[in-house]
Formats: C-alpha cells, sequence, structure tokens
C-alpha cells in the first residue's frame, strides 16, 4: 500500500508539473504554492473547455474577477479543445486540493466520469452554461439555449418564411448544441409540414469551428447549386465561416443566417448587412453569478435557484439566465447600452455618414 501511495503521489507531483503547461493564468489566478495567495479562504477550479472564441475569455476574466473579489483563489486551465487534456487538468485539480470544481465541458458526455471522481472527494461541481451528462453534479448554471435556437428562428422565418433552409449545427459535443437545434426545430418543424420551407441540408461543425463551417457551407451550397435562401448557424463564430462560403459565391447579405454570443465580428456583420442576427447573452451575468455560486455552495452556504434540469442522471439544481435576440434595429439598446461593445468598434466599417445617430447615452 506504501508502495502504491508512493507510486500515485509521484504521478501527482507529474501531473501538478504537467498541468502547469496547460494553466492559463492570464487573467486568472493560479496555485503555485510559493505565490498562492495566502488571504483566500477557499481554492476553485475553472475548467475551460477553450479560450480561442472571445466569449469565454469574457467569461474568465469577469469570473475571475467577481471569485477573487469574494476572497477565493481561483486556478483557470484551458484544454484548448481537447478532450483528454480536460479530464486530465480536473483531475489534477482535485489532486490539488481545490474546494470546488466549475467546468464548461468540452465534452458533455465523457466529463460525467471526472465529475463522479469529485462527488466522490467530496468537491462540489458546477456545469457552467454547458450541462454535464449523466453525473451527480451540485449545479448548473445557463442561458435558457432552447430558447436561444428559438429566437434565431423566429428570426430567420420572419424574414425567409418560405423557402430552401440549411441547418449549421455546432459542436456535436457539446450539449449545448442539440439545445439550440431543439429550438430551432420547435419554430421551423411546422413550416416543414406545412410545406413553405424545405430543408437542403443539415450538417454540425466540428469545435464550433469557422474553417469547418466554411467547407461545409461550400459543400452545401455545390450540393445545392447556390439555391439556399437561409442559414441557421448557432453562433457566430460558424455564422462566420458560412457567410465566407457565401462571399465567394457573392451571396453575401443575400442569404439570411442566423448567430450567436454576439462576438464583435458578429455584430459588425449585422451591422454591414451580412448576418441577419445574434443572440446575446450577458456573460457578465452567467460569469459573476456563477463565480457567486461557486463561493457559495464551497462555504455550505444557501443558494437559490430557478429550476432543476435533468442530465441523465438527476435532477440537477439549475440557474437559466435570459438571452436576448439582437438584430440591426436593437443593437444600440442591447450590446452598445450594456457596455459589451462600443459603438466605435461596431460601426467601425461603416462609413460615418451612414451610421445611425448615436451620442453616448
Ligand atoms: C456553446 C455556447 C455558445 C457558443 C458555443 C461556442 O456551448 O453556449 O455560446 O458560442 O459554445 O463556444
Amino acid at each position: 500500500m506504501l508502495k502504491k501511495l508512493g507510486l500515485s503521489m509521484f504521478l501527482s507531483f507529474v501531473l501538478i508539473g504537467l498541468a502547469a503547461c496547460g494553466e492559463d493564468t492570464a487573467g486568472g489566478g493560479n496555485n503555485n504554492g510559493d505565490d498562492s495567495n495566502s488571504d483566500s479562504d477557499l481554492t476553485i477550479g475553472l475548467a475551460v473547455a477553450d479560450l480561442t472564441l472571445e466569449r469565454w475569455q469574457n467569461d474568465r476574466d469577469i469570473f475571475v474577477e467577481t471569485a477573487e473579489g469574494l476572497g477565493a483563489e481561483v486556478i483557470v486551465q484551458s484544454a484548448d479543445g481537447d478532450e483528454a487534456e480536460q479530464t486530465s487538468q480536473v483531475e489534477n485539480m482535485l489532486t490539488q486540493g481545490v474546494d470546488v470544481l466549475v467546468i464548461i465541458a468540452h465534452n458533455s458526455d465523457s466529463i460525467g466520469s471526472i465529475a463522479a471522481e469529485a462527488k466522490a472527494e467530496g468537491v462540489p461541481v458546477i456545469a457552467y452554461d454547458r450541462m454535464i451528462n449523466n453525473a451527480e453534479i451540485d449545479a448548473y448554471i445557463s442561458f435558457d439555449n432552447e430558447r436561444v435556437g428559438e429566437m434565431q428562428a423566429e428570426f430567420l422565418v420572419e424574414q425567409v418564411p418560405t423557402g430552401n433552409y440549411f441547418l449549421m449545427g455546432g459542436a456535436p459535443t457539446d450539449n449545448n448544441a442539440q439545445m439550440f437545434r431543439d429550438g430551432q426545430m420547435n419554430i421551423i418543424e411546422p413550416l416543414v409540414e406545412s410545406g413553405d420551407i424545405e430543408i437542403v441540408g443539415d450538417q454540425w461543425a466540428d469545435g464550433w469551428s469557422a474553417d469547418a463551417a466554411l467547407e461545409i457551407m461550400e459543400n452545401a451550397l455545390t450540393a445545392a447549386n447556390n439555391e439556399i435562401d437561409a442559414v441557421v448557424a448557432s453562433n457566430d463564430n460558424t455564422a462566420g465561416g458560412a457567410i465566407q462560403a457565401l462571399t465567394a459565391e457573392n451571396l453575401e447579405g443575400d442569404v439570411a443566417i442566423s448567430g450567436q454570443d454576439a462576438d464583435l465580428a458578429g455584430v459588425q456583420r449585422i451591422v454591414e448587412g451580412t448576418q441577419s442576427m445574434t443572440v446575446y447573452k450577458q456573460i457578465h451575468l452567467i460569469a459573476s453569478q456563477a463565480a457567486e455560486l461557486a463561493v457559495n455552495i464551497a462555504r455550505g452556504e444557501s443558494v437559490d435557484f430557478d429550476e432543476e434540469i435533468n442530465n441523465g442522471a438527476i435532477d440537477v439544481p439549475s440557474v437559466l439566465l435570459d438571452p436576448i435576440a439582437v438584430n440591426a434595429d436593437n443593437i444600440i439598446e442591447t450590446v452598445i447600452e450594456d457596455g459589451f461593445h462600443s459603438f466605435e468598434d461596431v460601426y467601425s466599417n461603416v462609413p460615418e455618414d451612414e451610421r445611425p445617430d448615436y451620442d453616448g447615452e
């Protein structure tokens, strides 16, 4: 037993050393023994699927700032889109003795096993934005993701009530991708049944990659002889890839296309007329509320939940925030007035005499 313990302790130190190379301390805390923040009474492990997309950088920064303001230390690690790496990083956080885990899952299913391990070790697990399936986790905080999909489809069918629709799904490993699609089909299905809309293609962009979306859209346009009237894209990054393919065929702005996240590139496309809409999710709300939730749960304080959502194992206590549909007509009173992007940044590619009046009030 001692020998085995020695080996496992040795492996733990190796894991800690290895994990440091994947550790993201930019905007996040760290847990190096010699410079740990001795003032904090608890340590949060924040495991992020990847930090490539703009929105997750915002999530991380606001989460860390809020948590540190509440006296917690935060270890931030990004798996850079690698499923095995995320599992290893979470295992290492447990070895390092974090008091609570907050996980933005790369794979909503496979991460469940390590979440169960954390449960067995008495470490609470919070699923951030993306559900963790088939595991007895402690909480889930996200947006109403089926409603996100409904908003995307509602805007498109209002613009294009009849015609050929292409469905551009997100990462198949992301539980949210299916929820967006479920919401989209709540709106589109009846119009397919009535014969108003025909779905001419349905693909899923691995890793939410813009390059994957570009290739999918190129193939879809070829297969449909460019006769596509609307693209139901589930986020701005994949919408951007699809719009690249549309642009190559001089179709940008003629084909309606949805998005999500209100990325700067996405909202610029909206005011420039190549993207129809996005769904804005107030990152400052989810990130700050998730940090408060993590601190309260770690300290054993009571927490209010809106509802419970079943994840295949249990009904998970959940907080669901409201998404906001954004298009060129309301971008000022939403994304800009909320301080998510500045008027100058959003309209930077629009000639000044073509911009709406805005005095910044
Ligand atoms: C989803 C998330 C969306 C979308 C996507 C890409 O899980 O809810 O906001 O951007 O990931 O990261």
